[in-house]
Parts: structure tokens; C-alpha cells; sequence
């Protein structure tokens, strides 16, 4: 790209094109793994509105952690800082080597496994592993973890024994890629299912990796070959062969992208009607703001109701204004004398209160001073709606900043029923 021509897009990598280093473009769009159907009967778009894309409503991928972490392995894997194999007891030296290096991983991140058993178990020729290396900066590649598992070829599924990451890897994505290969090969080699016998601590990682507690396999099936101990549960992964578990976003990506067709054929999700003009001084007309009469014959179709445009509409007349106010400020005066809204009565002053990140965290304050002030404005709450949305809004910011649980929280609700009694 010329340095003057900045304009240009810029090439966003897909699936297959992940470059080998560098941080997720903010842009990065995946492709999805299948082709998606398109809505077939999309909502029309009417005239003066445009459509908006299903790429465009899903925002780009970047955003999700899941993305970042899948971008990142995949880019160490292209790059060749990290190596996933399948290795087995072949006598072959470099799989002895490799086996050996997992094995002294197991024993370290296993204590309580009788080093004896596991050295059997990942030199045994039925038993296979999935091994993960790391390239040093000599170049050479070192066991970092690995999953030592036995395929029951006839009974269609495996039986992880041993699976751990050194500990100076682990949560970073590595655990999850390596159960991705394992599930990948156990495909591969025509099983269905994945057992394991997870030691109490691990069983929240084999629930993320998509393991349950329910055993699905018919027991005749696993029966004599797994041994179900005390201290540990035994726990299934059922495996789709119509999965890659190595691709997981992609597919995610798509399933995204055919819920967004369906959603077209109905709601408005896809309709962008344009704004209003912010600098438009005098009054809109409801009639005039683009959708909204269609949103609302779209309502009234699904409640079976007329309702007139005009019942949205804030009064018109000084007279009922007047007496939307006067209403307001009575409930209001009301509110501000409870007993429960003492932390309420002002904005928050971090300094004095030490909630020094309040304002980083809290992107909309609001308080009953800044109310009493927009009523007192007189054009701001044209409808009673508007004034009950601040006063909610100032409760939810109270229970997002000090949590469900805290004594101001417990003032705000009581403040809550307070008011919406009034309201
Ligand atoms: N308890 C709760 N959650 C755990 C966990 C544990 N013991 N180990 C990992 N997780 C979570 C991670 O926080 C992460 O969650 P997230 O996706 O919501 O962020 C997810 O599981 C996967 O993490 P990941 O980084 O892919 O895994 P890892 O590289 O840390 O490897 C183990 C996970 C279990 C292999 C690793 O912790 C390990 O070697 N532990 C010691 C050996 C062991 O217990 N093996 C299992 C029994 S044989």
C-alpha cells in the first residue's frame, strides 16, 4: 500500500489467512464454515431506510475473547512457536523422547499419580497422546503438556488418563487447544465418544472443554474398561462429527449469521432508518420520525390493538405540561425526604465517598439533584416515562457499581418500591 493513499482498506484476514504474528486486527472478520442461507422472506426495506448487513449487525470478531485466543493459537501454530502431534509408543526414538518429556509433565502437574502408573500408561502401545512443544529460543522444541488417552477402537470411544500443561503455560488457551486436537483425532479415528475419570479439581475445565457429569454411552459399552473411583467423576464428551473443533469460532460465526437471517424475516432488525436532525430546533412531528410508525403497526399487529400514534406523544399544551409537572415534582419532593435516599440526594463525589473509579465505571450518572434540575428546566420531562427511566436508571447504577449485595444497593430498592408506588 502507498504511504500516501491511507484510504485503502485494509486486507482482513480470514480463516487460512491469520498472519503469523502480530496482535488481532481491530476489524477481523472470520469466515464462517458454511455458506448461510439468506432470509427468505426479509422484512421489506421501506423507501428513505437502507439495509443493513448481517456482517454489519454482528460487529467484527475481534470484540469476543474467544476469537482473540483462538486468533493467537492459531497464529503460534502457523508461525511454528507451537506444535500439537499425535505420538504412540512406535520404538521409534524422537516419539520415545517426546513421550518421555510428557510423561515428566504429568508427573509434575499430577502429584498424586504414582509415577510408576503414569510411565506405564504413556508407554503403553494402546494407549496414545496428543502432545503440545514449544519452540525454545535455540530452536528446539520441548513437551510443554500433552493428553495421554486409549482409544477403544471397537467400542467407539476413548479414555483420557493423564492430561496437564506445565505450569508455566497454563491458562493461556493451551488446555483447550489440546483437548480440540484430542477431540479432532478420536474423530478421526471413528469414535464417538470421550470418557474421563476427572479429579474433583479438573472438573470445571472438562465442563468448559464440553464434558458432562450425564453418561449418555450405553453402559454395556464402556462397561469393564473403565474403572469409576471414589474422589473422582466420571465425565463424557459426545462428539459431533460434523464439528471441527479446531475451527469453533467459524462455525459459531455462521450459526450467528443464520440467526440474524431468521431474525430478518421478522423483526426490523436489518432497517436503518436515518436520524433526526440534531440541529433541527423546532419541535418534530411524531409522523415525521422515520419507523416509528411502522414499529408501531407492527405492535399493534401482534397485540391485536390499535394504538394511536397520538397516545405516544408528550402533551402539546402548556396546561397539561403543567400539570405533568406539578405531578412529578410531588412525587419527586416525596422521594427526596424517604429515609432510604440519603446517598442519592447529590452526585457522587469519588473523592469524598473513595469510589474513586465511580465515573470510569458509571458511563451514565444521575442523581436526584440533576433530576430536580431537568424538572425544574421544564421542557425535559415531557412524559412521565422519561422521569421513571432516570430514577430507574439511577438504581441500576448503584447496583452496578457496589454490587447486589451492599448495603446502599439494599437503600436503593427500598427507594425502588418507593417510588414505583407513587409512579
Ligand atoms: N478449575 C477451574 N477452571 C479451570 C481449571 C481448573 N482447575 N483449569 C482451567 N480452567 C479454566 C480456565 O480458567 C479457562 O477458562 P475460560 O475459558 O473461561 O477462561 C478454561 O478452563 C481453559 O483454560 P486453558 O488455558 O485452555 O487451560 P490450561 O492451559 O490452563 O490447561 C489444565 C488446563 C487442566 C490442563 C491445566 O490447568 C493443568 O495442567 N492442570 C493440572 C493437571 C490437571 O489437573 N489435569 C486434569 C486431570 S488429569
Amino acid at each position: 500500500m502507498s504511504q500516501d493513499n491511507k484510504e485503502e482498506p485494509k486486507e482482513v484476514p480470514v480463516n487460512g489467512n491469520v498472519p503469523l504474528t502480530g496482535e488481532i486486527p481491530l476489524d477481523f472478520r472470520l469466515t464462517p464454515c458454511c455458506e448461510v442461507p439468506k432470509a427468505k422472506r426479509p422484512r421489506p426495506v421501506p423507501e428513505g431506510a437502507w439495509e443493513m448487513s448481517t456482517e454489519g449487525i454482528l460487529g467484527p470478531d475481534s470484540q469476543h475473547a474467544y476469537v482473540q485466543r483462538w486468533y493467537s493459537m492459531v497464529q503460534q501454530e502457523k508461525s511454528g512457536a507451537v506444535k500439537f502431534q499425535v505420538v504412540r509408543n512406535d520404538s521409534k526414538r524422537e516419539s520415545l523422547i517426546l513421550l518421555l518429556g510428557l510423561k515428566n509433565v504429568f508427573v509434575r502437574q499430577l502429584p498424586n499419580m504414582p509415577k510408576p502408573y503414569v510411565t506405564r500408561l504413556v508407554f503403553d502401545r494402546k494407549h496414545e497422546s496428543t502432545i503440545l512443544t514449544k519452540c525454545t529460543s535455540s530452536g528446539e522444541y520441548v513437551v510443554m503438556g500433552g493428553c495421554c488417552y486409549r482409544p477403544f477402537i471397537e467400542e467407539r470411544f476413548a479414555e483420557i488418563a493423564f492430561l496437564a500443561i506445565s505450569d508455566s503455560e497454563q491458562v493461556r488457551g493451551y488446555g483447550t487447544r489440546l483437548m480440540s486436537y484430542t477431540k479432532e483425532r478420536t474423530k478421526e479415528l471413528g469414535l464417538t465418544h470421550i470418557l474421563t475419570c476427572a479429579d474433583n479439581n479438573a472438573v470445571p475445565y472438562f465442563k468448559k472443554q464440553g464434558f458432562s457429569k450425564t453418561i449418555t454411552l450405553e453402559k454395556e459399552r464402556w462397561q469393564g474398561y473403565i474403572k469409576d473411583y471414589d474422589g473422582v467423576t466420571l465425565m463424557e464428551c459426545v462428539l459431533n462429527p460434523k464439528v471441527d473443533y479446531l475451527n469453533i469460532p467459524s462455525m459459531l460465526k455462521a450459526q450467528k449469521m443464520c440467526l440474524i437471517e431468521k431474525l430478518k424475516e421478522i423483526s426490523n432488525i436489518h432497517i436503518v432508518y436515518p436520524g433526526l436532525d440534531p440541529e433541527a430546533r423546532k419541535r418534530i412531528r411524531l409522523e415525521d420520525i422515520p419507523g416509528l410508525k411502522e414499529g408501531l403497526e407492527q405492535s399493534e399487529r401482534s397485540l391485536g390493538k390499535t394504538i394511536p400514534l397520538e397516545s405516544l406523544a408528550a402533551p402539546r399544551d402548556p396546561a397539561s405540561l403543567q400539570a405533568l409537572h406539578k405531578e412529578l415534582q410531588h412525587i419527586l419532593t416525596q422521594v427526596k425526604q424517604h429515609q432510604s435516599a440519603w446517598p442519592f440526594l447529590e452526585p457522587v463525589d469519588p473523592e469524598q465517598t473513595g469510589a474513586l473509579d465511580y465515573y470510569d465505571v458509571i458511563k451514565n450518572p444521575i442523581d436526584l439533584r440533576t433530576i430536580q434540575e431537568r424538572l425544574d428546566r421544564g421542557d425535559y420531562y415531557v412524559t412521565k416515562e422519561i422521569f421513571a427511566a432516570d430514577l430507574k436508571r439511577m438504581i441500576e447504577n448503584c447496583e452496578a457499581y457496589n454490587g447486589e449485595k451492599h448495603f446502599i444497593t439494599e437503600l436503593a430498592h427500598n427507594l425502588e418500591r418507593f417510588f414505583n408506588q407513587k409512579l
